[in-house]
Parts: structure tokens; C-alpha cells; sequence
């Protein structure tokens, strides 16, 4: 088994200290702000700036020959709206820019802005990774490889936090790739069974202790939300978890709860065909905790952390659940099946439970490509986030917000928990009662989940449906998976 493009394929990422005059052979990229210009003693950049005032703009690029060097001027955007996320996307851009036109390019990392030393090598690392990911590289017959192999920092000095800042960057974006390129496998490749051999892969690697439910063992555990969903597949299904334990001395736990439907066609309430399509991505969850889980591995982090991933098709097979069935969820309360393509929560539900019940973890993060109502209310760009914990939410939307993951918090009042309210059961896995179909629908799906969560546990939903995956591609990322949700998770538990 092998993820192509995973395993092997890293840019050469090295520091250098060598004054720009010595830079020959190598394409010498600079970037510039637009208001406070840095004077890098070129002839053919003062007058090409001298003549082009407002040069400058985030991601603008320009190339320069003189007689012995290639340069590529690229827009910084405004000094002081300088944040890690820009210096992640500029390395990236610079790297797309000149990824099939150089073998080698030479970054001058931009000095004096508001990141420590580490930070800044973190960031451009792992913008240069995740711009060098190429989707397309499997599965286009012609297929135009990179030319660029290799990377250099310009820095004044190549410090110990330096160089750690790359390689934490490079082990990131590792990971941040791997959920791209697990994302973007279809659904006849990436199918439940798929996900385990992975999941196996990065167990041995990481030394993490993997627990497997096939779906037998899952039903004798008593979770049959999950159950309901899986047996309406051919394939195996399977509930995994990963644990970490980097702090012995501690009985905190972490989980990391992911969303694993391989491909979602809605199950008896089928989806229409036109974007039936996309989800393949219905995955993406589980590929982030998963990752994330590795890259905390990888990190030696000093926490306790396990990953759970709910691994099943939704599909209307001959043993599809009905709508109108009712499960027994792992927590006790009993689900009523009033739509069968509300399956995200229907596995979360069990996962979160599995997650408290089994692992003994009290802070949990599930992510999801839960609903389509998230991107009507948030766009494609940025997460919903739920919680039953004002603090813990705000502060983890902190250190999604310095590490430039998008996040915004939905409301939870205690009002929505009407609209999930069974007549016959205890809860309804779709809102109704609403004045809308849809009304707060992504709120109802993360109600759904807390109906799992227990008291004294600190529980955040991310619903990723919007920006789990893009197919505009940006001046810094190609198109497909995005990886969203590792970088904040990890920071997390840092
Ligand atoms: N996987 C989908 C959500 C989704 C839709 C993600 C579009 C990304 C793009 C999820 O399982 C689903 O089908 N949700 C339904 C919920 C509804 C039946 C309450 C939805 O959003 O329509
Ligand atoms: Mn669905
Ligand atoms: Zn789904």
C-alpha cells in the first residue's frame, strides 16, 4: 500500500546565509511591502520600484533579469497586516509562481515583522510544502511534473530555532498533505477498508496504539447510531481510535473525533446526482484528526491524546436504515431516523461518546463535513465552530486566529434543543417544528452531537463542510482537499 505523494516527496528545504550578490544559479525571489520597502542594494529592483510606486500587493509578482541573476519580486501586502498565515501563503506563492520554471529559488524570509524567529521558518516551510502538493499528479496521463526540487531561507543567521521552526513546518505540512491527498482519493480507491490500512500505517510509524471496531463488534458495544449508517454498505465499516500518551503523568486527555463517510450518497434519502460527486470529501474529518494525531506524535508533545475516526459509506443498500427507524445511540438516548443523509451526527454521536466512555477524554474536537447549511451562512473560507464551553471555544478560535485557520462561533442556545426534540424517541437526527426545512440547520446537526456529550466534558464542533476542500485553486494552494483543522489542533495541544 502506498499513498503516492505522500511518502517520499518533499521540497529540499535549506537555510542560507550568503549576502544576495553571490546568489547565481538559483532564482532569487524578494518580497516586498507595499508601504515600508525594504532596500535590498539591486540596481534592477530600485529602478523597477522606483517606477512602479504602488508594487506591493499581496501575492503580485514580478520577475527581473539582469545580466546574472532571476529575480522574482513578490507583493508583501501592508507591514503591519504581517501574520503567520501571510508568511505561509507567500512562501507558497512564490513557490507556485516558479514551480515549473526553476529548478531552485532562493526566499529572503521578510525581517522585522511580528513572529518569532521559529514561527517564521514554521510558516514558510509549510507554505512551501503545501504549494508543492500536486493534486493532479496521479491521475492525469500527461501529467507536467515540478521543476523546482529546491528551497533555500535567506536568513542573517541560521539559529537552532530557526532550523527547528522548518522542520516543525515541514513535519506539519507532511500531514496537512497526506489529509489533502486522502481527501482528494475517490471513493472506489478511498473506501473504509482503505482508510484502516492507512490508519495502521500511521500507528506503526508514530508508535500509537490503534483499537479497531469492525462493525459486529461496534453493534455488541451498543453503538447503533454508527451501525445504522454502516449497514447499508457492502463495505466493512469501522470505528478506529489512535492513542498518544506524551504525558504520563497526567490524567487529561485530548480526542480528536473525525468524520468518516468515504462517500455520502445520502442513503435512502438519496441526494440528488449534480454534486453527489463531491462527496468523496465526506472524509475529511477523520483524515484531520488522524494527521493531527501523527503530526502530535511526531512533535513528542507533552499531552495525552486520542483520535477516533467513524470509517463507513452512507449508502441505500438492500440494509439501508429507513427513515422513521429508531437507534439506541452508545450514550442510551434513543435517535429517531427522520432523514438518512443526516449521517454525519448519527456516527459523531457514538465517536464522541466512544471517545468519553472508553478513553476517558474530557476535551474533545470533532470535526465534520457536516452540513450544507454551514456554507450558506459561512461561506467556503471559513469554519463554524459549536461548543458547550464559551471559554474553552474562544480560546481555541484564539489559536486557530494565530495560526490563520478561519473560524467563527455559531450560537448553541438552549432553544435549538427543542427542534430535536422525538415524539416517540428521545431525539430526531434532522431540526424540525422550525418555520424553514433547513432552519439552523448546521446548529441542529451540532445539538445533535452534544446529546452525547457529558457533563463536565468540553466539546467543540467544527463543521467543515465550506472549506474541508476548494476546487479554485489560490496563488499558494492547488485545487482539492485543503487539510483544514490539523494546524489548529495541533497548536492546540502544543
Ligand atoms: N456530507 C453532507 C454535508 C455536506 C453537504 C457537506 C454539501 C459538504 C457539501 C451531510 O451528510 C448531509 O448530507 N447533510 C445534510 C443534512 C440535512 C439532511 C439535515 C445537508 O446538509 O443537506
Ligand atoms: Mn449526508
Ligand atoms: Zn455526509
Amino acid at each position: 500500500m502506498c499513498v503516492r505523494g505522500y511518502d517520499s516527496e518533499r521540497m529540499k528545504i535549506q537555510l542560507g546565509t550568503k549576502p544576495l550578490s553571490e546568489i547565481k544559479d538559483s532564482y532569487l525571489v524578494l518580497p516586498i511591502f507595499e508601504d515600508n520597502r525594504e532596500d535590498y542594494g539591486q540596481a534592477t529592483v530600485k529602478s523597477f520600484l522606483a517606477e512602479n510606486p504602488k508594487f506591493g500587493k499581496l501575492f503580485e509578482t514580478q520577475t527581473l533579469y539582469s545580466s546574472d541573476s532571476k529575480i522574482l519580486l513578490i507583493g508583501a501586502g501592508g507591514k503591519d497586516k504581517f501574520e503567520f498565515i501571510t508568511m505561509q501563503n507567500l512562501a507558497g506563492a512564490a513557490v507556485r509562481t516558479l514551480l515549473r520554471k526553476s529548478k531552485s529559488l532562493s526566499f529572503v524570509l521578510p525581517k522585522q515583522v511580528e513572529l518569532s524567529e521559529s514561527d517564521r521558518t514554521y510558516a514558510a516551510a509549510m507554505g512551501v510544502e503545501i504549494a508543492a502538493f500536486d493534486p493532479t499528479k496521479d491521475f492525469k496521463l500527461k501529467h507536467e511534473p515540478a521543476m523546482l526540487t529546491n528551497v533555500e531561507f535567506l536568513v542573517d543567521r541560521a539559529e537552532k530555532g530557526i532550523q527547528e521552526g522548518l522542520k516543525k513546518g515541514q513535519i506539519m505540512a507532511d500531514l496537512i498533505n497526506l489529509t489533502r491527498k486522502l481527501g482528494d482519493l475517490p471513493a472506489n480507491i478511498m473506501t473504509p477498508t482503505y482508510f484502516l490500512d492507512i490508519a495502521k500505517k500511521i500507528a506503526k510509524e508514530n508508535k500509537l496504539k490503534i483499537t479497531v471496531l469492525d462493525e459486529k463488534q461496534a453493534k455488541k458495544k451498543g453503538m447503533g447510531a454508527f451501525v445504522g449508517v454502516a449497514q447499508g454498505s457492502e463495505e466493512p465499516s469501522y470505528m478506529i481510535a489512535l492513542e498518544y500518551t506524551g504525558d504520563m503523568k497526567s490524567k487529561d486527555k485530548w480526542a480528536f473525533v473525525g468524520k468518516g463517510i468515504t462517500f455520502d450518497t445520502g442513503g435512502l434519502s438519496i441526494k440528488p446526482s449534480s454534486s453527489m460527486h463531491e462527496m468523496k470529501y465526506d472524509m475529511c474529518g477523520a483524515a484531520a484528526a488522524m494527521s493531527a494525531i501523527a503530526v502530535v506524535s511526531k512533535l513528542d508533545l507533552k499531552a495525552n491524546v486520542v483520535a477516533i475516526m467513524a470509517v463507513t459509506e452512507n449508502f441505500p443498500g438492500g440494509k439501508a436504515q429507513r427513515p422513521g427507524d429508531i437507534v439506541k445511540t452508545y450514550c442510551g438516548k434513543f435517535a429517531e431516523i427522520l432523514d438518512t443523509d443526516a449521517e454525519g451526527r448519527l456516527v459523531l454521536i457514538d465517536a464522541v461518546s466512544y471517545a468519553q466512555k472508553d478513553f476517558k477524554a474530557k476535551k474533545i474536537i470533532d470535526l465534520a463535513t457536516l452540513t450544507g447549511a454551514i456554507i450558506v451562512s459561512l461561506g467556503d473560507h471559513i469554519t463554524g465552530v459549536f461548543g458547550n464551553n464559551p471559554e474553552f471555544s474562544k480560546k481555541f478560535i484564539e489559536v486557530s486566529e494565530k495560526f490563520g485557520d478561519k473560524m467563527w462561533e455559531m450560537p448553541m442556545h438552549e432553544d435549538f434543543e427543542e427542534m430535536i426534540k422525538s415524539d416517540i424517541g428521545d431525539i430526531t437526527n434532522i431540526g424540525h417544528g422550525g418555520s424553514h426545512r433547513s432552519a439552523a440547520g448546521s446548529t441542529t446537526g451540532a445539538k445533535f452531537i452534544e446529546a452525547g456529550v457529558e457533563e463536565g466534558t468540553d466539546w467543540i464542533h467544527l463543521d467543515i463542510a465550506g472549506t474541508a476542500w476548494d476546487m479554485k485553486s489560490k496563488p499558494y494552494r492547488g485545487v482539492g482537499a485543503t487539510g483544514v483543522g490539523v494546524k489548529t489542533l495541533v497548536e492546540l495541544v502544543s
